[in-house]
């Protein structure tokens, strides 16, 4: 078993989170349709995958630290698949929300676990590249609902056909895991030291995998005193990764990215791009912009490092945030239209640069191992909760405020996003997990970018 089969079948993890999170954005036309939805029915169908996506990450750590990470991602690639198929086959409204909730469920487990098992599969000094693999997969999967959608909008019961593709990969990920090996990390936290050993040397590819298990093994040593609970969480040594982690993924979200990612078509109408298919067009740009910076910064980051793309993503999304508010304080016009398509796709390849993929890398990696599957937890719960939040939120604020106070708002809290970088984020480029824990333990002071 070569590490690139694990990439390959783990990161369908990633694929399936964008592809079911992406996918509902135009099916939701065809379903309301069918199902005669009103207005909140359409928001409950789309905002139950959020919901169910925030408890299965509560559960997600948990689970992986208990059962293991490979049992729980086949479980997952299980419930993605009867996802799939029920959302596919649902004859009453109740069953499509209930076969959105299971594959909201799924995508919550998956968001916080694929990054956690390819981070301790890969080797430190590509680290960043193969956990980023994941980001790229999302943003894969993403445009490939847009253009699973686009293809099958004239198709009849085109919608149960979006929803159903995802049966694909999830068989896929589901068999493909069977063939994976466990985390050694966690086989060596089970005191099941020889299975952690064929595991290394099956990833390795090399004879002498000594000196990774010894430092797996010390590290173990001197955590494993105690089982993991909650309030270690709290502990020096994690209270500062909590922070860090928790941190990043409330502004990965208030900083408005899935505003842009859902609503995007409705975005460029409004400022004034005409018709409905240029709008889409445009949005199908805007999701080739997100995979090809995320590609981008996968071949960076782990030669520029992780603080430095965090912070000039940032930089960048400020920016274009003020200039989006601008635009549309300047009312409609096609020279505004083009202004704002192009500030919009630079702001998306800004995440895509830095707080898209580094988020999810650093939180697998800043964790110390004997909370790491509860440290993600947390993370990736506030993560979607506020993902759920802004979703609710979006549109009562484009009311309120109007386009252009509303994009000024995600701008102050995208200044308020860097600022938290700035001070607290450290590089953890090229350190092994047991380095990074050690750092973090010693109160280490985000290293000079
Ligand atoms: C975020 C998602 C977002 C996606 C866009 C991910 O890192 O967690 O909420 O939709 O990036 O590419």
């Amino acid at each position: 078993m070569r590490f690139t089969h694990v990439a390959a079948v783990a990161s369908l993890g990633g694929l399936l989170f964008g592809y079911d999170t992406g996918v509902i954005s135009g099916a939701l036309l065809f379903i309301k349709q069918d199902f005669s939805l009103t207005p909140t029915m359409q928001g409950i169908t789309t905002g139950i995958v959020l919901a169910g996506a925030t408890l299965g990450a509560a559960f997600g750590g948990t689970l992986a630290d208990r059962f293991g990470r490979k049992h729980v991602i086949i479980a997952v690639a299980i419930l993605f698949s009867l996802g799939a198929l029920l959302s596919a086959l649902a004859s009453a409204l109740w069953v499509l929300i209930l076969a959105r909730a299971i594959v909201g469920l799924a995508i919550g487990v998956a968001s916080m676990l694929t990054p956690l098992y390819l981070a301790e599969m890969a080797p430190a000094d590509n680290r960043g590249a193969v956990v980023s693999l994941n980001q790229f997969c999302i943003t894969f999967g993403i445009l490939a609902s847009y253009v699973v959608d686009y293809g099958l909008a004239e198709v009849h019961d085109g919608w149960r056909w979006m929803l159903g593709v995802g049966l694909i990969p999830g068989v896929v990920l589901g068999l493909g895991m069977l063939l994976l090996p466990e985390s050694p990390r966690w086989l060596l936290g089970r005191g099941r030291t020889a299975e952690a050993e064929a595991a290394l040397h099956s990833l390795r590819g090399t004879g002498d995998v000594s000196a990774e298990l010894a430092e797996l093994q010390q590290d173990l040593r001197a955590e494993n005193a105690e089982a993991p609970a909650w309030s270690m969480l709290w502990r020096r040594g994690a209270r500062k990764p909590l922070i860090i982690g928790v941190g990043l993924a409330v502004f990965q979200q208030i900083t408005g990215i899935n505003t842009v990612i859902y609503y995007a078509p409705t975005i460029f109408q409004q400022a004034g791009l005409g018709s409905a298919s240029a709008a889409i067009l445009a949005s199908a740009g805007i999701g080739v912009v997100n995979v090809v910076m995320t590609v981008l910064a996968i071949r960076l980051m782990d030669h520029a490092g992780r603080r430095k793309l965090l912070l000039i993503g940032l930089a960048v999304m400020s920016v274009t945030l003020l200039i989006l508010a601008g635009a549309f304080a300047g009312g409609q016009s096609r020279v505004l239209g083009f202004v704002t398509a192009g500030a919009l796709a630079a702001y998306v390849g800004g995440f895509a640069i830095g707080l898209g993929p580094i988020f999810w890398l650093l939180i697998s990696e800043i964790f110390p191992f004997a909370v790491r599957g509860r440290g993600m937890s947390v993370a990736t719960v506030a993560n979607w909760g506020s993902n759920l939040a802004v979703t609710v939120v979006f549109l009562d604020l484009i009311r309120l405020l109007g386009s252009a106070g509303t994009f000024l708002l995600f701008a102050v809290l995208t200044v308020a996003g860097l600022a938290f970088a700035w001070a607290l984020v450290p590089e953890t480029k090229g350190r092994t997990l047991e380095q990074i824990e050690a750092d973090l333990a010693g109160g280490l002071a985000p290293a000079a970018s």
